[in-house]
């Protein structure tokens, strides 16, 4: 049987841990997450225990990143599961604040970014998210103080604009990105899947088909923006509403047009019924 991971909502409490494994030589490795675990997230608490001696997971649904008309009051709340799944891995210990403790009254600060933030792909689309997700990472990476914080590539502009911050803003925890975990017909594992019917579930798979197809002509030598625009369409004939497919440089999101203007990264968000559902791929051999 798993021993449960202890569950804490405290910053205080997070802080005097901390320090009591700082202080015992320990390395202290930071999961960020809005909950909902699954089998994506447990990567990246194996990829945090793999460079740190304890991990800690943060689970807290940040209401500043979710627009008006977004899906911040039917997110799924799943502490109970999550706690169990952490349970089976080699979590240390779960941080699950209130919005009282993370935004107490009177809070009236947020972090204002520039970079990978206005890189015209979700930013378009998602006008105050960034700030929402840098405001509660810089609080949430302040109050944990770890050596190493793991974020997924999935959200591959948000681990951009999140190493950015840590650079721009002299936060000491190195800040590390890892894979996209897919499921076996290539959907990029996302919580917000549970929003899709089976047969939405189904016409899925189409996102990453896209992408990687786009990756495959790219590299046989087509045009980045015939490959992007079938790629575009290819989707649309699927049922989707495509916000956008792009192929753009890797480490800066800057717009590319040829294999010379790498790293390559393809970045797309796509709707499904009533789901929006994002993806990315690297163009490499
Ligand atoms: O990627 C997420 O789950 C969230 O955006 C994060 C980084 C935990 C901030 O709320």
């Amino acid at each position: 049987m798993n021993v449960q991971v202890p569950v804490i909502g405290a910053i205080d409490e997070l802080r005097r841990y901390v320090r009591a494994h700082r202080v015992a030589g320990e390395r202290i490795g930071l999961v960020p997450t809005m909950g909902a675990l699954h089998a994506g997230h447990l990567s990246l608490v194996e990829a945090a225990r793999r460079v740190a001696d304890r991990v800690i997971v943060t689970i807290f649904v940040n209401p500043a990143q979710f627009g008006p008309n977004e899906d911040f009051a039917r997110y799924p709340r799943t502490l109970a599961a999550d706690v169990e799944k952490l349970s089976s891995v080699v979590a240390d210990l779960v941080f699950a604040p209130s919005v009282e403790e993370i935004y107490p009254p009177g809070f009236a600060t947020k972090v204002v970014l520039d970079g990978p933030a206005r890189a015209d792909l979700e930013d378009r689309f998602r006008p105050t998210h960034f700030s929402g997700v840098a405001t509660v990472v810089t609080k949430l990476l302040n109050q944990a103080q770890a050596d190493v914080a793991v974020f997924g590539e999935k959200d591959y502009q948000q681990l951009l604009v999140i190493k950015r911050l840590a650079r721009d803003l002299d936060i000491a925890t190195e800040i590390l990105g890892a894979p996209t975990l897919r499921e076996a017909d290539g959907l990029a594992m996302s919580s917000r899947n549970i929003y899709l019917s089976p047969e939405e579930r189904e016409r899925a798979k189409e996102l990453c088909a896209a992408l990687r197809e786009a990756a495959r002509r790219i590299l046989n030598g087509d045009d980045m923006g015939a490959a992007t625009g079938a790629a575009r369409a290819a989707l649309a004939g699927a049922g989707f509403d495509v916000d956008y497919l792009e192929a753009r440089n890797a480490e800066t999101l800057a717009p590319v047009e040829t294999l010379d203007d790498g790293p390559i990264r393809l970045l797309a968000a796509a709707t499904l019924g009533a789901t929006r559902l994002i993806d990315n791929i690297a163009v490499e051999p």
